[in-house]
């Protein structure tokens, strides 16, 4: 099985389609999304319905939880909270109602899919540095697990005491007595010094995971911003990737 994992499309409907064109020419059996497909970008309806449409499963992201007002907004910054008050002005019936339903976690296979974290996903932890990951590796009921919610494209592996980290574009995850926690960063807003945008592909039968970056027309997400009255700040960080 073939998998592209994407996550924090964040309304960014120019990342999400120069995404999914380089998924059609990879050979993808499922499309997995890990959440936060709306906040801060200009086109969260749209984002919803083509991932509506294209992902198998789809896991709730904080944005989308605060979309939906489960979520107090006093939790974000000021930018993330300009822009989630604006989101929801802006989602149909409809997509506020397929948010509301999303699901925290799933499990297909050896495989774990959720937003944040596999210690209560709920919690919205973020997975930065070895010692945040170190413990979580305790509540995994699977071998391997994709995360996102850093933007930060990174993967982590632990085996007993041993951990290390894995930076590479291509990986075999060969180490069956080895679990593997993976954050495929972000579609629509990266944050790790590359501003292309950034998913996973996973194949299980071969146990290979690669990291892909994209390349997608920036600025014209940023007119759209602009038009929208997004933050200037929220504007500017994509031309960054931080
Ligand atoms: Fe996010």
């Amino acid at each position: 099985m073939r998998y592209a994992i994407l996550s924090d499309i964040h309304g960014n409907l120019e990342a999400l389609q120069a995404v999914l064109r380089d998924i059609e020419q990879q050979g993808v059996d499922k499309i997995v999304c890990l959440g936060d497909v709306v906040g801060y970008g200009p086109n969260p309806n749209e984002c919803v319905d083509v991932i509506r449409e294209k992902a198998h499963i789809c896991l709730m992201g904080n944005h989308d939880y605060a979309a939906i007002g489960k979520e107090p907004i006093e939790y974000f910054n000021p930018y993330a909270r300009d822009a989630i008050l604006w989101t929801r002005r802006q989602l149909t019936g409809d997509n506020l109602a397929f948010l509301r339903d999303l699901p925290f976690l799933h499990i297909d296979g050896e495989i774990t899919f959720v937003h944040s974290s596999p210690h209560r996903p709920e919690d919205w932890t973020y997975i930065l540095t070895p010692r945040d990951v170190y413990h979580q590796f305790n509540f995994m009921q699977t071998p391997l697990c994709f995360v996102g919610h850093s933007h930060v494209a990174i993967g982590f592996a632990r085996r007993g005491d041993d951990l290390w980290i894995l930076l590479e574009d291509e990986h075999r995850l060969e180490d069956h007595e080895a679990r593997y926690i993976i954050n495929v960063g972000a579609v629509g807003q990266p944050r790790d010094q590359d501003p292309r945008a950034s998913y996973g592909l996973y194949d299980s039968g071969q146990r290979t995971f690669q990291f892909r970056r994209i390349e997608y027309d920036i600025e014209a997400v940023q007119k759209q911003m602009e038009e929208a009255g997004l933050p200037q700040y929220l504007i500017d960080r994509l031309s960054y990737g931080r």
